[in-house]
């Protein structure tokens, strides 16, 4: 068994790039990525220095919701190859140092599963594999009665779909497509340990869990008159015995894997990656990416709240830190508008707004991801129809948006700005069409910006997005500060107009790292000028020294600054 040290050293060390398969590289020519294009790009992965590709789903499915809807765990989708084309990628991956983390998606199936087929049929064996519910004796087609639960989907509706051959409702967290699996039955999660063994045979090095925290649903079922339901499924009763018997008899503990946690807590958080509890290695939040929802609505826009979202970081910085848990550290993924897009001011900072992000974030205490694109610096495409969207959450959207009395176009604004497809579009590799994503045609359009961001021209020019990501990971992995230090806020100087500034403080022994943020687009002086004394500069985004005004140290718009004393 290693130590906590050691385990800890071990996850702050590496770094983690999420591919969003469909969306990746195309090797032939039907518009859609697939595994082969990611063979063809390992050589630009292992350039950048990540360790860990986590791949979204590639097993067969109706692709409802991409991928997220698995009618089989064990198959790969034709549109994305074949098992060889996996195990080739597998082991090209391996040859450069590079491990695959897969994508488990245990909360629901597709409707198109052999279990949930079976079910349809009545079988009961297979109606105990989901949430299934009585409707009332005379109900039908056209007049099912009331759902069981006024819960509502994270996808819009509601969370019940009437079945008429069976007379029953089931539960659908998500598209009406994804049948909420029933944690509650062993069978059930006797077959997923046996998936989860199934491909950690294969060689993979570990898994993301998606959703997991909504797998146990209450006992008794409720109408939610405070909210949309999610308070009774989220980190439900039975949650860490579930995860707990996965992990052990799938025979993961210890393997690098993480959990996306939905609407959690850090107490739960704490629970789930402290390797004492033996659950997973790290733990997604989103709290941070709701500090631009109005009152926690995703679908009312509101200027993004800085102080709120340093207060977040702080404590489930430190109050995880203090606990023995572990963060995953990220701020964008295949669910999330584009951060540079979202949290700065790409039209007049492009460069300082993307890396002032990512070095808040890398030099943090957990182990970051970098999701697709994100490294360039690629930004949401700016979109100017609801045609050009593919994804269902954002189609339903705006449709539910205009029901409840928006225009067209406000509902379109609010969709562009909060779409998942605003990341969803192809990676921009250069300047040729498509930006060499494909030869096809692209499934979803290409961002009109893919003539000056791209790889090929990053990857050539030392003062890009690019090669400041390179940068971050040469930094972590060169500095055991940053893999296992502690971590402490720092709050600037009273009087200051400083609610835009991250500053924080990574220590061990007597090694100190001082780093600072600015996201916004003025001038800010938190500190004094001789907080920067002795300081080596470790990772900066503006050329020369530190700036220093009237014996204050002067962080620039979307500047981000940090020192290192050495002990
Ligand atoms: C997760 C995935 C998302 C998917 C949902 C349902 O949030 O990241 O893409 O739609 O789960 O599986
Ligand atoms: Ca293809």
């Amino acid at each position: 068994m290693e130590s906590t040290q050691e385990r800890v050293r071990e996850l702050g060390s590496k770094v983690v790039y999420q591919i969003y398969v469909r969306s990746f590289n195309d090797s032939n020519a039907d518009g859609i990525g697939d595994l082969r294009g990611i063979t063809q790009r390992l050589d630009y992965l292992a350039g950048l220095g990540v360790d860990y590709l986590w791949l979204t789903p590639f097993f067969k499915s109706p692709q409802n919701d991409n991928g997220y809807d698995v009618a089989d765990y064990r198959s790969v989708e034709p549109m994305f190859g074949t098992m060889e084309d996996f195990d080739e990628l597998s082991q090209e991956a391996k040859k450069r140092g590079i491990g695959l983390m897969l994508d488990m998606v245990f909360n629901h199936t597709s409707t198109e599963h052999e279990w949930f087929q079976k079910a349809l049929t009545g079988d009961p064996k297979y109606l105990a594999y989901y949430k299934f519910v009585d409707a009332a004796p005379n109900a039908c087609e056209e007049d099912p009665g009331e759902p069981p639960t006024n819960w509502v989907s994270k996808f819009g509706g509601n969370a019940w779909q009437y079945v008429p051959s069976l007379n029953k409702w089931y539960l659908h967290l998500f598209d009406r497509t994804q049948a909420d699996l029933n944690w509650d039955n062993p069978e059930v999660r006797h077959e997923l340990e046996d998936v989860v063994r199934f491909w950690k045979a294969k060689g993979v090095s570990g898994f993301r869990f998606d959703v997991v925290n909504l797998i146990s649903k209450p006992a008794e079922l409720q109408n939610d008159y405070e909210g949309d339901g999610r308070r009774f499924y989220t980190d439900g009763p039975h949650i860490h015995e579930y995860l707990q018997e996965l992990v052990r008899e799938s025979g993961i503990d210890g393997m690098i894997t993480v959990g996306e946690m939905s609407s959690t807590s850090i107490a739960n958080c704490i629970r789930y990656s402290n390797p004492e509890c033996h659950e997973l290695a790290m733990a997604f939040n989103f709290h941070h990416l709701k500090v631009d929802y109005d009152h926690g609505n995703k679908w009312a826009l509101q200027p993004a709240d800085l102080g709120e979202l340093r207060s977040l970081f702080k404590s489930w910085q430190e109050e995880m830190t203090a606990a023995g848990g572990w963060n995953a550290l990220f701020w964008s993924n295949h669910d999330q508008p584009r951060p540079n897009s979202r949290f700065g001011d790409v039209q007049n900072h492009w460069y300082q707004t993307t890396t002032a992000l990512a070095a808040c974030t890398h030099i943090m205490r957990g182990t970051p991801y970098i999701y697709q694109g994100e490294e360039l610096g690629m930004t949401n495409p700016g979109f100017t129809s609801i045609d050009q969207y593919r994804d269902v959450e954002s189609i339903n959207y705006y449709r539910i948006l205009q029901d409840e009395g928006k225009t067209p176009e406000e509902a379109f604004h609010i969709v562009a700005e909060r779409s998942r497809d605003d990341s969803r579009t192809p990676v921009q590799w250069d300047a040729t069409q498509n930006a060499g994503f494909t030869t096809g045609t692209p499934w979803i359009g290409v961002a009109s910006n893919y003539t000056t961001i791209n790889a090929a021209a990053e990857v050539a020019d030392p003062h890009s997005p690019y090669a400041f990501y390179k940068h971050l990971i040469e930094v972590r992995k060169a500095e055991p500060v940053i893999q296992e230090g502690d971590v402490r806020f720092v709050d600037a100087d009273p009087g200051t107009d400083s609610e835009g500034v991250i500053a924080y403080e990574r220590t061990l022994g007597a090694t100190r790292v001082l780093a600072m943020t600015n996201l916004t687009s003025h001038d800010c002086a938190p500190f004094a000028a001789s907080v920067a004394n002795g300081g080596e500069v470790l990772v900066s985004n503006y050329e020369g020294a530190p700036l220093a005004r009237e014996g204050r140290l002067v962080l620039r718009p979307f500047e981000t600054l940090a020192l290192i004393w050495r002990g």
